[in-house]
C-alpha cells in the first residue's frame, strides 16, 4: 500500500515537473491572465473538465459559463496544449490580421478524418493557393447570376411555406432550402439529378453535419478513437459513399464538359468546377468530400442565419412592417433583380442585427504560429487562441441596451458609430469567410420575398428567453416558434 502511494506520489511530481519544465512559458502567460489559472491541470484532458461546470458540454455553454462566473480573458488546457480565450476588440483585431495566426487551432483537427483537404483545415501554404482558386467561385459575376438562381428557388419554398405555415424544426427546415440552395447556385450538378437526388444530397450533408457536431461536442476524447469507438463514424464514411454515388453520374458529366471545351474551363467557375480543375487527378471521393465541405459550410450558416431573422421578425412587428414597406417600394410585386439589392438598405441592416444578436459561427479559434504582442502581453507561439464573437456582439461597451434588436443601428447614416471590430460574424482579415458576399446575397434575396408574401409571428417575447448551443454552428437548444401566414393581396 505505501509503495503503491509512494509509486503514485513520484509519477505525479514526475509528471508536473515535466508538464512545468515543457511549458514554463505558457503558465508564465496564464498567469498574468489569472482567470483560468488555478484549475489543475489532469493528465489527457488538461483543464477541459471545466466545460463540465457549465450548463451543457458544448463550447456555447464553456462560453456563457466563463461570460457569466469567471469572465473574459481566460486561460484553458486541451491536455498539454495551451488556450486563451477571449473577447477583447483590440486583441481579436491582432488576431485575425496577423499572418502568424493564419492557421487553424487544433481544435479544429477533428474535422480532418472527414474533410482532411478542405480549405478550412489545410495548412497556411496549402490555403493560400486553395483560397486565391476557390475565391473564383465567388466572383460579383456570380454572385450576378446567382440572384437569379436564389430568387426562383426562394418562389418554390414559398409555394411550400403557404402549406407548412408553422414548421416543426424550422432551423432543419431553412437548413434544407440553403443546402438546396448551394447545390444549385454553387455546383451546376442539379441539371443530372432528379429533384429527389438534390434532396438526398442535401440530407447527406445535413446529417453528415450533425454527425460532425457530435464529435466537436467531446473536446477530451481523440478524433480516433471517437471514430473508432462510436458508430457515427462509420455512419459518416457510409453516407460519404452513398453521396458519391447519387452525384457520381453529374461529376462525370461535368468532367466530360472540362475535357471537351477549353473556353468553357477558362470561364465557368463554379465550385464543383473549381474543384475537379484545382487537381484533376483526384478521385471522386475526394472531389466529393471538397464539395461536401463547402456545401456544410454555406448551408447551416445560412440556414440558421434566415430562422433567426424570421423568429426576430415576427417577435417584432413593426421592423417587420418597415422590411415589407421597403420591400414593396423597392421591388413591388415584380421578380428581384440584382439591381434591387443596394436599396434593400433596412433589409440588410435587419440581417446584419441578426446576426450580432445571433452570430451563427459564435467562435473562432487559430494558431499562434509565433509570439504575438497584444500590446499588454505577449502570447507565446503555440498557443491556440478562441474568440467569442457572440460575447463581442453583445459587449454593452461597444453597444448600448446589447440584448434590443435594432437594424437601425447598421443603417448607413449609423454606420460611423459602430467600431468595426466589434462586429464580425464572418470573422475578419485574410481568413474570413469566403462565402460571405453569397451569403448576404441568398440572405436578403429570401428574406424579402418571404416579407413581402407572409405576415410572420411568433410567440417569443425576448432575446434572453432562447437557450443557445453550439459546436461550430450555433441554434437554440429548442427548435423556435415561427409562424408564416399568406399576406392578403
Ligand atoms: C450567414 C452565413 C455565413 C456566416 C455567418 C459565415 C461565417 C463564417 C466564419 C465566421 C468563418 C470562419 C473564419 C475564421 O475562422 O476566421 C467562415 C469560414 C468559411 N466559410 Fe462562411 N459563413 C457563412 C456562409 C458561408 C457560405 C454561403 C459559404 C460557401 C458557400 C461559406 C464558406 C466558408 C468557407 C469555405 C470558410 C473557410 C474559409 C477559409 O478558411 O479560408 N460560408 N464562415
Amino acid at each position: 500500500m505505501i509503495i503503491s502511494l509512494c509509486l503514485i506520489g513520484f509519477c505525479t511530481c514526475a509528471f508536473y515537473l515535466h508538464f512545468v519544465y515543457r511549458n514554463w512559458q505558457y503558465l508564465k502567460f496564464s498567469w498574468q491572465v489569472k482567470n483560468g489559472f488555478w484549475y489543475p491541470i489532469l493528465p489527457l484532458i488538461g483543464t477541459m473538465y471545466v466545460s463540465l461546470f457549465s450548463e451543457s458540454i458544448n463550447i456555447m455553454s464553456l462560453m456563457q459559463w466563463i461570460d457569466k462566473i469567471k469572465g473574459f480573458p481566460f486561460s484553458l488546457w486541451d491536455a498539454d496544449k495551451y488556450i486563451y480565450i477571449t473577447k477583447d476588440t483590440k486583441e481579436v483585431k491582432i488576431f485575425v490580421n496577423h499572418p502568424k495566426c493564419v492557421n487553424k487551432a487544433p481544435f479544429y483537427d477533428k474535422l480532418k478524418f472527414i474533410f482532411d483537404d478542405s480549405i478550412f483545415v489545410v495548412p497556411e501554404e496549402i490555403w493560400k493557393k486553395q483560397r486565391k482558386h476557390f475565391g473564383m467561385g465567388f466572383k460579383s459575376s456570380i454572385l450576378k447570376n446567382n440572384v437569379y438562381v436564389y430568387y426562383n428557388h426562394s418562389c418554390r419554398m414559398i409555394e411550400d411555406l403557404k402549406y407548412v405555415e408553422t414548421p416543426k424544426d424550422i432551423f432543419r427546415y431553412f437548413d434544407r432550402y440553403s443546402v438546396q440552395s448551394f447545390f444549385l447556385g454553387n455546383t451546376g450538378i442539379s441539371k443530372y439529378l432528379s429533384s429527389f437526388e438534390m434532396e438526398k444530397v442535401g440530407d447527406i450533408i445535413l446529417e453528415i453535419q450533425d454527425l460532425l457536431n457530435s464529435l466537436i461536442i467531446i473536446p477530451f476524447i481523440s478524433p480516433k478513437l471517437w471514430l473508432a469507438i462510436f458508430p457515427a463514424g462509420k455512419k459518416i464514411k457510409k453516407l460519404l459513399e452513398e453521396s458519391k454515388e447519387i452525384t457520381k453520374y453529374g461529376i462525370a458529366q461535368k468532367k466530360k464538359m472540362l475535357r471537351e471545351n477549353q473556353e468553357y474551363r477558362e470561364n465557368s467557375k463554379d465550385i464543383l468546377e473549381l474543384c475537379l480543375i484545382y487537381n484533376p487527378n483526384d478521385s471522386d471521393d475526394k472531389i466529393m468530400r471538397q464539395v461536401a465541405f463547402f456545401a456544410s459550410a454555406g448551408s447551416d450558416t445560412t440556414g440558421y442565419a434566415l430562422t433567426f431573422t424570421f423568429v426576430l421578425l415576427g417577435m417584432h412587428q413593426e421592423i417587420q412592417e418597415k422590411v415589407y414597406k421597403e420591400v414593396m417600394e423597392v421591388v413591388g410585386d415584380k421578380d428581384i433583380t440584382h439591381q434591387d439589392l443596394p436599396n434593400l438598405k433596412y433589409t440588410e441592416a435587419t440581417i446584419c442585427e441578426t446576426l450580432r444578436l445571433f452570430p451563427v459561427v459564435p467562435v473562432i479559434g487559430r494558431s499562434c504560429d509565433e509570439d504575438i504582442d497584444l500590446g499588454t502581453k505577449i502570447i507565446p507561439k503555440g498557443s491556440s487562441c478562441i474568440f467569442s464573437i457572440l460575447h463581442l456582439h453583445r459587449d454593452p461597451q461597444y453597444w448600448p441596451d446589447p440584448l434590443k434588436f435594432d437594424p437601425s443601428r447598421f443603417l448607413p447614416e449609423n454606420q460611423s458609430k459602430i467600431n468595426p471590430s466589434s462586429f464580425m460574424p464572418f470573422s475578419a482579415g485574410p481568413r474570413d469567410c469566403i462565402g460571405k458576399a453569397q451569403a448576404l446575397v441568398n440572405l436578403k434575396v429570401t428574406i424579402a420575398n418571404v416579407a413581402r408574401h407572409f405576415k410572420i409571428t411568433s410567440n417569443h417575447r425576448s432575446i434572453q428567453e432562447f437557450s443557445l448551443q453550439s459546436c461550430l454552428t450555433m441554434k437554440t437548444r429548442e427548435s423556435p416558434h415561427c409562424c408564416f401566414s399568406a399576406r392578403k393581396k
